[in-house]
């Protein structure tokens, strides 16, 4: 797959494509070289917008996302992003891969199409199919341009020469390509497409809940299989690796967030703190210290939007 142009150079190169058509009924074969050499100037110029500010969006798409936790094993003081933290899951234990822009051990010599498509398809760029411990099945809702954006930051960050340690699985799951049947029956790519009878508000709330900020991989209940039980999303999940429980997220007032008023849900997303004054523990204080902490006002109060709007589960 190449690498996703951006939308606005896509539309750039299409308005020029009709140019070109257009230009032999004009008769005027100065005007095709003009045109031409205009679009190829549109795409680089396009190409090339503003580095920096490329990096400050995927500075805070990577907070939004939470890429940080998983890839750095704080417990054993690993360097930042260089991988290494062991996840425990019922399957065996991952080790996350260094994604620090280190060309022999991480990931500095992806190309921009490598790294949509591990997000979007979850492949590696061999064309291997990816464990949803990488939370790619949120991730493929992004758009190709926060991708993109998430690339830029990353990229500009230290490159660490860690080697990856390679996963502790027991058989099967230790091999990789029957995950290919996995992501057929239970996973399907974004990206998330925006609902437009509903406010802006709710729709920026959806791509923070169910693309970058991954609450279901957490609050949605799991089956056999490790696939997410979308019929009962964010019902909870009461044995999440490691043995944390993480609650309802639905309406319902007994069962759920149906009791909880705005400021409450405000105050947990932004300081963790709960209605009865507790600090929230377990893998939410970690979501709340690097991720829902770190946003925008405005994006607590659409993710808020967007829980209000989740039906009552059991
Ligand atoms: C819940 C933990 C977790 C989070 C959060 C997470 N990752 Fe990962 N990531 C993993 C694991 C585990 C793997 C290894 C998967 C495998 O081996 O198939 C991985 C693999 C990857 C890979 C493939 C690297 C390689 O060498 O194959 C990339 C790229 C990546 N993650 C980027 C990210 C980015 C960007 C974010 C934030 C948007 C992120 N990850 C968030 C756990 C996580
Ligand atoms: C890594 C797993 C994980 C992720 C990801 C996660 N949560 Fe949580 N969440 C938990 C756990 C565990 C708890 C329970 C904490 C406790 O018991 O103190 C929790 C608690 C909560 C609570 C308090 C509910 C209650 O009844 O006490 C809210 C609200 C919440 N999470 C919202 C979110 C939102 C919104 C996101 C996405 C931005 C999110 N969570 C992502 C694991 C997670």
């Amino acid at each position: 797959m190449p690498p996703r142009a951006h939308p606005q150079g896509r539309r750039d190169a299409r308005v020029a494509a009709a140019a070109v058509l257009a230009a032999p009924v004009l008769a005027a074969p100065v005007l095709v070289v003009a045109v031409l050499v205009a679009a190829a100037a549109g795409a680089l110029s396009a190409q090339a917008a503003d580095p920096a500010a490329a990096v400050a969006r995927g500075a805070y798409l990577f907070d939004a996302a939470g890429c940080l936790g998983c890839h750095t094993d704080e417990k054993n003081k690993g360097a930042r992003l260089a991988g290494g933290r062991a996840l425990v899951t019922p399957f065996g234990t991952f080790y996350t891969p260094n994604i620090t822009p280190d060309r022999a051990t991480g990931i500095g010599g992806w190309s921009d199409g490598d790294f949509v498509r591990a997000l979007r398809e979850g492949l590696r760029p061999d064309g291997q199919p990816l464990y949803p411990a990488f939370p790619y099945t949120s991730y493929s809702g992004m758009t190709d341009q926060d991708m993109l954006d998430l690339k830029a930051y990353l990229f500009a960050q230290p490159a660490v020469a860690k080697p990856n340690r390679s996963h502790d699985l027991a058989l099967p799951f230790a091999w990789r390509l029957p995950l290919l049947g996995w992501q057929w029956l239970y996973f399907e790519p974004g990206p998330l497409v925006n609902q437009p009878s509903r406010s802006p508000a709710w729709n920026r709330g959806r791509y923070l809940v169910e693309a970058l900020g991954h609450c279901g991989e957490c609050h949605t209940p799991r089956g056999w299989f490790g696939d997410l039980e979308r019929s009962r999303a964010f019902a909870g999940n009461p044995a999440l690796p490691g043995g944390d429980k993480a609650p309802n997220l639905g309406s319902d007032p007994k069962r759920g967030l149906g009791n909880w008023s705005d400021s409450d849900l405000l105050a947990l997303l932004e300081f963790g703190l709960t209605p009865e004054g507790d600090i929230v523990g377990g893998s939410m204080a970690e979501v709340v210290r690097n991720t829902t902490g770190k946003l925008t006002v405005d994006d607590r109060k659409a993710i808020v939007a967007y829980l209000r709007s989740l039906p009552p589960v059991r």
